[in-house]
């Protein structure tokens, strides 16, 4: 099995776990890493971003299929711009030079947000990126770059303002369906699963429609430490929550 650098394989364990089809990463800590070790916090940044790969690499061997990761969000250009200028040159650089690592775990490569406003050279590689990776069969990654979950229900309900518009829809004909089907990647299922590492209990944004029924997992590690152990866990726990929908459990309705 191909390998991601020189890390050494590890036992996938399946026993008592369960596996989403569909994940979402918030990917925080970065700079109280770096803080701690009395580094810039551009040092977290980039040793988070080599941590991405890593996760990629665990995902694709439990057979997560849909993997989305909070890379920026609309907020944050509010940062100071050394910082966000930074960031912008991480999401330049990387995508190329982690292709051949990515191709060769069969990882597709998409974004989700609002491409609009980032710098040409950002939407440049992103394209490229999607373009070189579009038949890759074995994952889906979804890097989420100036994403706002605000924003994308904003845009589908445009889009859906705009058929009112030309008369084509009745307002009280508008569904959840068609707010779901008018998202930015309307294909990709509801991330069953959310994992926030770093003790931050909030959802800062990240797919707000999606989310309605995910589960949430938080754990206090910083993401650039966040690792197969950790996931692990998630997966674990997420073996033993009683996803309801707003019903009974298995056990209740039986009653
Ligand atoms: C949040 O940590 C992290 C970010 C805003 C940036 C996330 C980006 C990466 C991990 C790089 C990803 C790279 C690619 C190629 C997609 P924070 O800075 O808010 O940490 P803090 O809460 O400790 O300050």
């Amino acid at each position: 099995m191909a390998l991601f650098g020189n890390k050494q394989e590890k036992t996938y364990d399946t026993g008592d776990l369960k596996v989403p089809v569909s994940l979402g990463v918030i990917m925080d800590g970065n700079g109280r890493w770096a803080t701690q070790r009395h580094l810039p916090r551009s040092a977290g940044h980039k040793v988070g971003a080599e941590n991405l790969k890593e996760l990629c690499r665990n995902c694709v061997r439990y057979g997560v299929k849909y993997l989305t990761v909070y890379a920026f969000s609309t907020e944050n250009w509010a940062r100071p711009q050394p910082e966000v200028d930074f960031l912008m040159k991480l999401f330049v650089e990387l995508f190329d030079k982690y292709d051949a690592e990515l191709a060769e775990e069969g990882i597709r490569v998409r974004f989700t947000g609002d491409d609009s406003e980032l710098p040409p050279k950002v939407r440049e590689v992103c394209k490229t990126a999607e373009e070189r990776s579009k038949d890759r069969p074995n994952m889906q990654l979804i890097v989420a770059l100036n994403y706002g979950g605000r924003r994308e229900i904003l845009s589908s309900c445009r889009k859906i303002a705009e058929k009112v518009k030309d008369g084509s829809l009745d307002p009280s004909d508008i569904t959840e369906q068609m707010i779901s089907d008018n998202l930015y990647l309307p294909d990709v299922p509801d991330p069953e699963l959310i994992i926030r590492p770093s003790g931050e209990m909030r959802l800062s944004n990240f797919l707000l429609w999606e989310s309605a029924y995910s589960e949430f997992w938080v754990s206090d590690t910083l993401w650039p430490d966040f690792g197969y152990e950790d996931l692990t866990q998630a997966f674990r726990d997420f073996a033993g929550r009683d996803r309801r929908f707003g019903g009974l459990s298995k056990k209740e309705s039986k009653n």
